[in-house]
C-alpha cells in the first residue's frame, strides 16, 4: 500500500477569521489548554446535538481542539459554533454552518506503519463482520410488491398502520432516514482515513473492500426507510429530499484529522448511536401498532450491531498493539464530542432543524443524553479501559478523562432533570408539512 506523504496543511483560514469567536493556541501550549478541556457547564441537548463549543455549553476557556495525541501538534484554531446566520446563504447557495479549523494527517508515520500492518488482520478479522449479498435483507423484501395483483391493498394496509403514527414518532424516522440517506458522505470520511482508504475506487486491500461493501450495507437502510415513509402519505418528500440535498452538500466535520485511530473511534461510537436510535424507533412502531414497521426498524438496527461490532473491533487491535496511540485517540475523541453525522442539517427554512430534530428525539426517548453516557461506558468496558497498562503521562490522563466522564454526563443530565419544569414548546416541522410537534 502506498504511504501518504506526511503533512499538517491548516485551512479554513477564511472562515475562522471571519467569526468573531476565533482563538488561536499553538502547540507550545496544547498541553496546558488540554487541561482545561473538562466541561464546566453543559446542557444535557449538547451532548446529542454534537455542537461542540457552543458557548452555551462550555466555558470559554474550554474552547479548544487539540490534535489527537497520536500525531504532532499544529497550529490549532476553534471556531464557535454557529457564524452568523446571515452568512449561511450567499447568492442562494447555502453555505455549510458549522466548521472548524481542521488539523489533518495527524497521524505520525511509526503509527502509519502500525496500521499498514494490520491488513491480514484486517483480511482474516474485519471482513468476516460483512454478509454476503444473497444472505441478506433487500428492501424490497419488506415492501408492498409494485409487479403484484395486490400492490394496492398492501400499500392500503400499510397506509392505515401508518396513519396511527404520532407526528413526534414522524419526525425522528424521518430525521433517522434522512440521516441514512447522507451516505456518500459517511464513504467519503472513511476515505478520508490515511493507511485505509479505498486508493482507487476498486482497491482490493482488505480497507478498501470493507468500506465499499460496508457503504453498500447501509445503503438499503436509507432506501428502505426512503420508500416506505413515502409510502405512508404522511411526510413532505419534497422538503425531505431537499433536506438529504442540503446535508449532503454540507458533509460533515467528525474532526478525525484523516487520522484512523480517531476515524475508528467515531465511527465505534457512531455506529452503537444508530443501533440505538433505530432500536428505540422499532419499538415505538409496535407500540403504535406498526409491527411492519417495527421489523424494519428492527432489521436495520441489527445491522448497525454488527457494524459496531466490526468498527469496535478494529480499535480492541489498536489498543492491543499500540495501547498508547489508541488512548489518546479515544480521549481526544471524547474531548471534542462525538458530532452526530447529521449535524449540519437544513431543509430550506429552518436554521435550527438538527437541534430542534434532536430535541424531538430526545424527548421521545429515542436517542438522549444519558444514551451518549451509555455507548461511552459501553466502548470503556469493551475495550477494557480502566485496566489498560504502560501508558505514558498523557496516555494516563486520557484514561481517567474517558473512565470519569460518563458519570460526569449523567450528573449533569440528572441535575438537568431536577430543575423545574420550562413550559412545553412546540415547532413547526417542514417535513411533516409544518405541523407542530412537541420539543420539551
Ligand atoms: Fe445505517
Ligand atoms: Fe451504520
Amino acid at each position: 500500500m502506498a504511504v501518504p506523504a506526511y503533512a499538517v496543511v491548516p485551512r479554513a483560514e477564511t472562515l475562522a477569521s471571519s467569526c468573531p469567536m476565533t482563538s488561536k493556541i499553538t502547540s507550545s501550549n496544547s498541553t496546558n489548554m488540554a487541561k482545561s478541556l473538562v466541561p464546566t457547564r453543559l446542557s444535557s441537548s449538547a451532548w446529542i446535538t454534537g455542537q461542540r463549543f457552543c458557548v452555551n455549553s462550555f466555558s470559554s476557556k474550554s474552547s479548544v481542539s487539540s490534535s489527537s495525541g497520536t500525531g504532532q501538534a499544529t497550529t490549532i484554531t476553534m471556531t464557535a459554533t454557529m457564524p452568523p446566520k446571515a452568512d449561511r446563504k450567499v447568492s442562494g447557495l447555502y453555505v455549510p454552518h458549522e466548521t472548524h479549523k481542521q488539523v489533518l494527517h495527524s497521524i505520525p508515520p511509526s503509527k502509519l506503519e502500525i496500521v499498514q500492518s494490520l491488513d491480514t488482520w484486517a483480511e482474516e478479522t474485519l471482513l468476516p463482520f460483512l454478509k454476503p449479498v444473497d444472505k441478506c435483507w433487500q428492501p424490497q423484501d419488506h415492501l408492498p410488491e409494485p409487479s403484484s395483483e395486490g400492490f394496492y391493498e398492501e400499500v392500503k394496509e400499510l397506509r392505515a398502520r401508518a396513519a396511527e403514527l404520532p407526528d413526534d414518532y414522524l419526525v425522528v424516522l424521518v430525521g433517522d432516514m434522512i440521516t441514512e440517506e447522507a451516505l456518500p458522505t459517511y464513504q467519503t470520511m472513511l476515505n478520508t482515513l490515511d493507511g485505509t482508504k479505498d486508493e482507487t475506487g476498486a482497491s482490493l486491500t482488505p480497507w478498501g473492500v470493507w468500506t465499499r461493501a460496508w457503504t453498500a450495507e447501509e445503503n438499503r437502510h436509507g432506501d428502505l426507510l426512503n420508500k416506505y415513509l413515502y409510502l405512508t402519505g404522511r411526510v413532505n418528500m419534497r422538503s425531505i429530499e431537499k433536506t438529504i440535498q442540503y446535508l449532503i452538500g454540507s458533509g460533515m466535520d467528525p474532526q478525525t484529522e484523516n487520522n484512523p485511530y480517531l476515524g475508528f473511534v467515531y465511527t465505534s461510537f457512531q455506529e452503537r448511536a444508530t443501533f440505538i436510535s433505530h432500536g428505540n424507533t422499532a419499538r415505538h412502531a409496535k407500540d403504535f401498532g406498526d409491527a411492519k414497521l417495527a421489523t424494519i426498524c428492527g432489521l436495520i438496527a441489527a445491522d448497525e450491531r454488527r457494524h459496531e461490532n466490526a468498527y469496535s473491533k478494529i480499535v480492541e487491535k489498536l489498543f492491543e498493539v499500540d495501547p498508547d496511540g489508541a488512548m489518546l485517540a479515544f480521549g481526544d475523541m471524547m474531548r471534542k464530542k462525538i458530532a452526530m453525522p447529521a449535524h449540519l442539517m437544513y431543509d430550506g427554512v429552518d436554521q435550527n432543524l438538527f437541534s430542534n430534530f434532536s430535541m424531538v428525539a430526545q424527548r421521545t426517548g429515542t436517542y438522549t443524553a444519558r444514551d451518549y453516557a451509555d455507548i461511552l461506558e459501553h466502548l470503556v468496558a469493551r475495550w477494557n479501559v480502566p485496566k489498560i497498562e504502560g501508558l505514558s503521562g498523557e496516555g494516563r490522563r486520557a484514561q481517567e478523562f474517558v473512565c470519569t466522564l460518563a458519570p460526569r454526563i449523567r450528573k449533569l443530565d440528572e441535575r438537568a432533570q431536577l430543575k423545574p419544569k420550562r413550559s412545553p414548546k412546540t415547532g413547526p416541522f417542514s417535513w411533516i408539512f409544518d405541523r407542530e410537534v412537541q420539543m420539551w
